[in-house]
């Protein structure tokens, strides 16, 4: 098997380094702790490993801000552990994808600092500095009116210099770089080059769709969950263009993948073309993710999701499938909700795991893990994103408990709370000292999900994980066979998966009610069922049902 098809086979499980196992007892996860639950790993079924970055990073916004590319961050250990962890990786038979941060470093990384210190200096050009306009006083002001994804003007003043800005469509810690500049590329390429010559399978690639700015002019208005000045710079030319030299100069050389983060949003032809050209080998896309413009409530009507799904399994190939990560809540209240939430979770593991592309699951989903059950005080908070929404509500005088609610839905807490392996000590297993403190409070629900109860469960989300992870690997079709959705009900999705030698249906009751079977796909019932996530038979589609047919 090539590497590329490595990577449709099997499912990438996503690993949140600070929160997944704490091996030295300072109550933030490392290496080690890694290495150590490998074999938990292992024993799931998973071949493919994503850790979020692990480089040195002031950890402004969690690593996302990297201050050396070629360094491990000492949170997480050393070289020697990295290499460690990839050799036992590799010896498991599995493959670890590191993540690319390269729209911006940190403001911290030393050719930030040297752009800023020597304007004369080669690095300046590695970043975006503009002089501002000037208003009618004739003062400086911003020199566009980007803004920025993470709230407030994309600018920021450069100390010391009348009327200098630099570009940064994240936190101000996090100066974006210049891609018109080859040098950048070039320096790119090489880290690259340097991480996969140790082994490394291939990137997650940050906000990829991102980088390259094609102008400077005045942004419009999008909506209201688009930064000011995207249309400059999603899915530009120069961004494909990129993708496809790096993918010839470093990747494919050495037998690894891309799957790109690809905010914006962008649509389904920038999809296409990304794939279409070799760029990237999947991607992660955010209709689905942002399928609700509520202020408060996350739920996402089960209608909606069943025309975004169909949407993009129709007019793209591969997509990268996820529905949770350290960027978005998990499931429940969002997708499933209501007392068969846990038949929800295993239905939409079905989902994803029984669409065409690559399923990506984010620690913990595997049995279950919840939101906090409350929001955490702001002064638990560790995110960046949960800090400005916060600041920004009170700001406009809102009280604060309706700015922390608004801080927790477009913050980051829930879905980074430490990982739970047990519920028999204080840290459910998370750390090798149960008294240390954790880097962000433990979840209370991690008493009823976690990894221990779950594996002793025959009917538990981690068991069903198990088995469908198992299925996909065992039946070829669900990779390679194509996909056709048919006539249902507007809450249920109806697919088949097809190759020469095998046909496979899916059935899912998307709501949390009670729906009929339509007439016209009863013939399934004498068909060799492979997968339910109820056990007894029924006439009716029950909640969240899930059935999957060999034909
Ligand atoms: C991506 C990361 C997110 C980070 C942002 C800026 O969306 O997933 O965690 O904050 O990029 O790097």
């Amino acid at each position: 098997m090539n590497s590329k098809e490595f990577l449709k086979e099997h499912a990438v499980y996503q690993i949140y380094p600070i929160s997944f196992c704490d091996s030295n007892g300072d109550g933030k996860g490392d290496l080690r702790g890694i290495i150590s639950k490998l074999d938990y790993l292992k024993d799931l079924g998973i071949r493919i490993l994503w850790l979020s970055p692990i480089y040195k990073s002031p950890m402004f916004d969690m690593g996302y801000d990297i201050a050396d590319y070629r360094n491990i961050n000492p949170i997480f250990g050393t070289m020697e552990d990295f290499d460690e962890l990839l050799a036992e990786v590799n010896k498991r038979g599995m493959k670890l994808v590191m993540d690319l941060v390269v729209n911006h470093t940190s403001d911290q990384h030393p050719w930030f600092q040297e752009a800023l210190k020597n304007p004369q200096s080669k690095y300046r050009d590695y970043y975006v500095f503009r002089k501002g306009r000037k208003d009618k006083k004739g003062n400086y002001t911003y020199p566009n009116n980007w803004t920025s994804n993470f709230t407030g003007p994309a600018w920021e003043k450069v100390p010391g210099e009348e009327g200098m800005y630099y570009l940064h469509i994240f936190s101000k810690q996090q100066p974006d770089l210049n891609w018109h500049n080859p040098a950048v590329l070039k320096e790119v390429e090489d880290i690259m080059a340097f991480w996969m010559d140790k082994g490394v399978y291939g990137f997650r690639c940050d906000v990829i769709s991102e980088i390259y700015k094609e102008s400077y002019e005045d942004g419009k208005k999008a909506s209201p969950f688009a930064p000011v000045g995207v249309e400059h710079y999603v899915a530009t030319q120069g961004n494909h263009e990129i993708l496809q030299k790096i993918q010839k100069d470093v990747v494919e050389p050495r037998g690894g993948v891309l799957i790109g983060e690809c905010g914006g949003p962008i649509t389904t032809e920038d999809g296409k073309k990304y794939e279409e050209n070799g760029e990237l080998d999947t991607f992660f896309e955010f209709d689905i993710a942002n399928l609700n413009p509520s202020l408060l409530s996350m739920k996402i009507p089960p209608k909606k999701l069943k025309e975004a799904i169909i949407r993009w399994q129709t007019e793209v190939d591969w997509n990268g499938n996820y529905l949770e990560n350290h960027d978005q809540h998990r499931v429940f209240n969002r997708y499933v909700y209501g007392k068969d939430e846990l038949m929800g979770a295993k239905m939409l593991l079905t989902l994803q795991y029984t669409l065409r592309g690559t399923p990506f699951i984010y620690q913990g989903q595997e049995f279950a893990s919840h939101d906090y059950p409350k929001p955490l005080r702001i002064e638990e908070c560790t995110d960046c994103v949960t800090k400005a929404t916060y600041q920004i509500a009170r700001g406009y005088h809102l009280p604060k408990k309706l700015s922390l609610r608004l801080a927790h839905r477009y913050g980051r807490e829930d879905e980074r709370a430490p990982m739970a392996f047990d519920n028999e000590s204080p840290d459910f297993g998370f750390s090798s000292n149960p008294k240390a403190k954790p880097w962000q409070p433990y979840n209370p629900l991690s008493q009823k999900y976690n990894a221990k109860d779950a594996l002793k469960n025959s009917q538990s989300v981690l068991s069903f994980f198990k088995k469908i992870n198992a299925l996909r690997e065992e039946k070829q079709v669900f990779t390679y066979g194509s996909i056709s959705f048919l006539e249902s009900p507007e809450d249920v999705l109806v697919y088949t998966r097809e190759t020469k030698e095998a046909k496979a249906l899916v059935v899912l009751n998307l709501s949390n009610k009670k729906r009929k079977i339509p007439e016209s796909l009863s013939y399934y019932k004498d068909k060799k069922l492979l997968l339910e996530n109820y056990s007894e038979e029924s006439k009716i589609l029950r909640p969240y049902e899930a059935l999957v047919f060999l034909l």
